[in-house]
């Protein structure tokens, strides 16, 4: 059953475009983009390695048979650390090597590092061609192949060269979670948890009855898992798209910390996006309950539901409070050293706070790292 979720674009009404969800859908890519781009222009598949492996001959072969011109595919390196400039770069002259053109498609099929830098080498090929995202990924169905936001990583920090770019289009075939490492998958599931805290406690008690059984491959609930956060997140690009009004910035529950991790590892894959994210949803919910923000009781019971995801723990290198918090200053959202952290008044119930003095952030990551011992804990 394929389920459909439009996306309006708040900052510029009557544009929009969908997110199909559901199980086969890759069979029928090359007619489901031709119905949205029906004059079928040449096309451009990114992807990376591993799902290149996977998925890229069925992808050409949809393509094809629906009448699609595709020009030689971009199979980039699989990971975080291909998010560069180099990379960037490397798809651009590609694109420009072998005739792209106005009408081009780039079609980014893969995780949200290949969406991510695919998007954005879309929005600056010839000032911007259109993309399509189709998501491999838990992490990329419901979270970066949605909304515009594409980017890489800089030696200054995380996603800090980026723009937005919407794509036209956004399949999101399911069954591709099927070959997804259960490591990959738990770190999406790190984005799904996300969507329960900043808005949605049905949601998040719907998780903890079905969440391990989702974790353990169940398609069905994958795929209701993918519907509800796009969407979550479909109403929040609807209200904020280009993060001006303090709504979108609820979508970072986690990340100012997590980005601050990622950083600190160099991209190098001792932490993944989802894992990072893991451990700041953790970190704020704690945070909050230490600072009086929310009762004691509702963070505990996050922090066991991550334990029961295996999402639960310290970050697995050694690494000092201070440091963490020098990362989180230079983060994209600080504003004079003050930085921008989503807070939680209870499970469901985020908002944006500039408040807190970071020598208070530094003192209660001290407590955290104390006892470090590395590396996530599963239930
Ligand atoms: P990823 O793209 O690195 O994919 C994870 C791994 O799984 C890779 O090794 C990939 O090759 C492999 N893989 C992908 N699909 C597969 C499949 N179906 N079967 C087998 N293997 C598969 O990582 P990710 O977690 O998808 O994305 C993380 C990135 O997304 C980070 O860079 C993060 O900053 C970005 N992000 C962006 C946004 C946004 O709004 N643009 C939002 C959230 C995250
Ligand atoms: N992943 C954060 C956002 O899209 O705003």
């Amino acid at each position: 059953m394929t389920a459909a979720v439009h996306v309006h674009r708040g900052d510029t009404a009557g544009t929009g475009y969908d997110i199909l969800i559901g199980g086969g859908l890759m069979r029928d890519a090359g007619t489901l983009l031709a119905r949205v781009l029906p004059e079928k222009p040449s096309a451009l598949i990114v992807t990376d390695q591993n799902v290149g492996d996977l998925y890229l001959k069925r992808c050409v072969n949809a393509m094809e048979a629906a009448g699609w011109r595709l020009l030689p595919p971009v199979v980039l390196p699989a990971g975080e650390a291909t998010k560069t400039f180099a990379h960037l770069e490397a798809v651009v002259d590609h694109a420009l090597e072998h005739g792209v053109t106005r009408d081009t498609v780039v079609v980014a099929l893969g995780g949200g590092v290949v969406g991510d830098i695919a998007g954005f080498a879309a929005s600056v090929l010839l000032r911007g061609i259109r993309c399509v995202q189709m998501p491999t990924t838990l992490l990329a169905m419901v979270d970066s192949a949605v909304g515009g936001k594409t980017g890489i990583n800089t030696r200054h920090g995380k996603n800090l060269a980026g723009s937005f770019h919407h794509p036209s289009l956004v399949i999101a075939d399911t069954d591709m979670l099927a070959t997804l490492p259960a490591r990959e998958l738990r770190a999406g599931y790190a984005e799904v948890l996300k969507y329960a805290l900043i808005g949605d406690p049905v949601f998040f008690g719907w998780l903890e009855e079905h969440g391990a059984v989702l974790l353990a491959g169940d398609a069905a609930l994958q795929a209701e898992a993918v519907r509800v956060c796009c969407a979550a997140k479909a109403d929040i690009v609807a209200r904020d798209e280009t993060e001006r009004a303090d709504i979108r910035a609820l979508l970072n529950l986690g990340h100012t910390f997590g980005h601050a991790l990622e950083a600190l590892a160099g991209y190098d894959g001792r932490i993944l996006h989802g894992e990072a994210v893991a451990i700041g949803i953790e970190w704020a919910a704690d945070l909050s309950a230490h600072l009086g923000l929310m009762p004691a009781a509702e963070a505990a019971r996050i922090s066991r539901h991550l334990l029961s995801a295996g999402l639960s723990g310290q970050p697995p290198f050694a690494v000092e409070a201070a440091e963490i918090v020098l990362k989180m200053q230079a983060d994209k959202k600080a504003k004079d050293g003050r930085m921008t952290l989503v807070l939680l008044r209870g499970i469901g119930r985020a908002f944006v706070s500039r408040d807190v003095p970071p020598d208070t952030v530094r003192g209660f990551l001290q407590d955290r790292l104390g006892g470090q011992t590395g590396g996530l804990r599963h239930a």
